[in-house]
């Protein structure tokens, strides 16, 4: 199903759409790929239980992926927000506080249930305080050492993931009977005026046991890119977003950019400023344009 605001993004049907996608990318090169579910509004709920349910949309994704690709690298999300009937990462208390505790036992569970199904890598989105050094202890308890993560560390409260939360139905949503629901995530996710908070949540990750440390946005914050890669000898991933690729498309569109030109270089000042892994709308796309171009990412 097309996602209005991301023109040529669709949500994946279960294994035909899936399939077809994941083929068409491995064809071009890419064999790394993020899942995100959107999850319908009847198995939400406050506590988000449907995140470790084995048979949930993820997990079947999960093993259906694995199953026809076994060599394919797939990453998945850890955060309640697709799951949360509040649209929050995180448990929200009546009064509004998000409840960072509670939230790490269930994202724990979560990221279990996400490699008992197969996954390669978590990736932690949800910005509690602790969840890295938690979930590394779940996964390692269960059996799963090998299991890696790349955690979401500096992740900015930005205004470019609108179109991501268009398409999960997942933005924050007013609370009934008198419960207070915060309209932003800026209680846990970063300040974008802040820089020196990313190295305080790089130096945690780490130490907590994080594999890989990313940044996101991508291209507003290239100077948080560069300050981590100089920071640490971790793999540093860049996100580039629902609402950095929006920009690009309706400009495009409009026949106001070269869509190749500006996408390309977009995502080569990403790894100019340190990048060590790109994570984009535009994969697949950018990769046929590489292949074209003779770099051979095949
Ligand atoms: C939430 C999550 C978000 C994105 C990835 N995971 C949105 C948010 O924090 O509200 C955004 C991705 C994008 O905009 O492309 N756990």
């Amino acid at each position: 199903m097309p996602i209005p605001s991301m023109p040529g993004v669709s949500r994946l049907a279960w294994r035909t759409g899936l399939l077809a996608a994941v083929d068409a990318a491995r064809a071009q090169g890419v064999n790394s790929v993020v899942l995100f579910p959107k999850t319908p509004e009847a198995l939400k709920t406050r506590t988000g239980e449907e995140a470790f349910n084995p048979d949930g949309l993820v997990q079947r994704a999960i093993r259906l992926l694995k199953a026809a690709h076994p060599d394919l690298e797939v990453y998945t999300d850890v955060a309640l927000d697709p799951y949360n009937s509040d649209g929050h990462d995180g448990i929200v208390r009546d009064d509004g506080v998000i409840l960072n505790d509670e939230t790490v036992e269930f994202l724990c569970r979560q990221a279990v249930s996400q490699a008992e199904a197969g996954a390669d890598c978590v990736s932690p989105s949800d910005m509690m305080d602790g969840r890295v050094g938690a979930i590394r202890g779940a996964l390692d308890a269960a059996g799963f050492p090998h299991v890696g993560i790349m955690s979401y560390t500096a992740k900015y409260a930005s205004a470019f993931y609108g179109p991501f939360r268009d398409a999960l139905a997942s933005a924050p949503r007013a609370g009934g009977g008198g419960r207070v629901i915060p309209p932003t995530k800026a209680t846990y996710q970063q300040d974008p005026a802040n820089w020196r908070e990313s190295l305080r949540e790089a130096a945690a990750d780490e130490a907590e046991g994080a594999d890989v440390l990313m940044v996101k946005p991508g291209l507003p914050y290239l100077d948080v890119i560069r300050l981590l890669r100089d920071s640490t000898a971790l793999p540093i991933a860049a996100y580039h977003v629902s609402g950095e690729y929006a920009m690009l498309k309706a400009a495009a569109e409009r026949g106001w950019l070269d869509e190749r030109a500006a996408v390309l270089e977009s995502l080569l000042c990403l790894k100019r400023a340190g990048a060590d892994i790109i994570l984009t709308y535009y994969a697949t796309q950018a990769a046929t344009w590489l292949n074209e171009d003779g770099f051979g990412v095949r």
